[in-house]
């Protein structure tokens, strides 16, 4: 990521949600109504910031009240170490060079909360395609749902979901998505077509996962490489892989496989040696 940095692919700017807050304490939360335990993130200012945000894009990058770019989710950890502190991280992919007229751009805007749809490596792809993406994490028990309405008229919003779990915070899921879509920007990843053999990968590796890999040396403390990855035969190597990923996928993941698209004759056959009686 810190080379999709400067190499101009990628741009990632953080911003201190707390330079919205006007009241002393720099207040961000406020509690519930209908009561329950909990802090919810008040509208005003996450609709002041995020109206920064986006309205200093439209015009120049620097000076307003825009926080400077204050560093990297990577290289300065001021997510990880935010401790409390909410952030409004905007995403800026490729498009920094090539995005054309800067005025009437808008964000994509991604809010993490575990009531969200679920992020997945499709979702991934999508992103990857978007000019720029704000991630706008809450703390407490989440931001209130007028802010997800008021911006939906103006722009796409998603309330997305990395996983089946709760985290005391969005900004972890923020980095799993950064790190999930910039490794998918062009020019990222070293061997560009290694995208299309990730697991879940669209394609022929939609919701199968990815088979055991090897390097040197060929026997490493009495494990051997499997002979076929040492034969030259792209076939085989190719057919070794898939079963792989059928086998892998039928013993960790049973659920994804009634999903896989388009089996041969090959892979029915891979699965039905794996499940004799079934
Ligand atoms: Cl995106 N946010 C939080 N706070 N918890 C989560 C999550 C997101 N995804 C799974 N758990």
């Amino acid at each position: 990521m810190g080379k999709a940095r400067e190499r101009g692919i990628l741009d990632i700017r953080l911003h201190q949600l707390r330079d919205w807050a006007h009241d002393v304490h720099h207040t961000v939360d406020d509690t519930p109504y209908g009561g329950g335990p909990g802090m919810v993130m008040k509208p005003e200012v996450w609709g002041e910031a995020i109206d920064a945000v986006i309205v200093g894009s439209a015009g120049e990058v620097s000076g307003g009240s825009i926080a400077e770019p204050s560093g990297g989710i990577s290289d300065d950890g001021v997510v990880a170490g935010s401790s409390g502190e909410s952030l409004v991280s905007g995403l800026e992919g490729e498009a920094a060079a090539v995005r054309g007229p800067v005025v009437g751009r808008t964000p994509r805007l991604i809010v993490p909360t575990p009531s969200g749809r679920r992020f997945t490596q499709s979702v991934a792809l999508e992103y990857a395609a978007e000019p720029w993406l704000l991630f706008a994490p809450a703390r407490y028990e989440g931001i209130d749902s007028r802010v997800m309405v008021e911006y939906a008229s103006r722009l796409h919003v998603d309330e997305v979901s990395i996983g089946d779990y709760v985290l005391a915070g969005g900004e972890a899921a923020v980095l799993v998505m950064v790190e999930a879509v910039a490794r998918l920007l062009p020019g990222v990843l070293g061997n560009a077509n290694s995208v299309t053999d990730d697991s879940f990968a669209p394609g022929a590796m939609q919701n199968l996962l990815e088979g055991p890999v090897y390097t040197k040396p060929p026997v490493w403390r009495g494990h051997e490489v499997p002979d076929v990855l040492l034969s030259g035969h792209h076939g085989k190597i190719a057919r070794w892989r898939r079963d792989e990923a059928l086998r892998r996928t039928y013993v960790r993941r049973p659920e994804l496989l009634p999903a896989v698209q388009d089996l041969d004759k090959a892979d029915r056959q891979a699965l039905a040696d794996l499940n004799p009686d079934g």
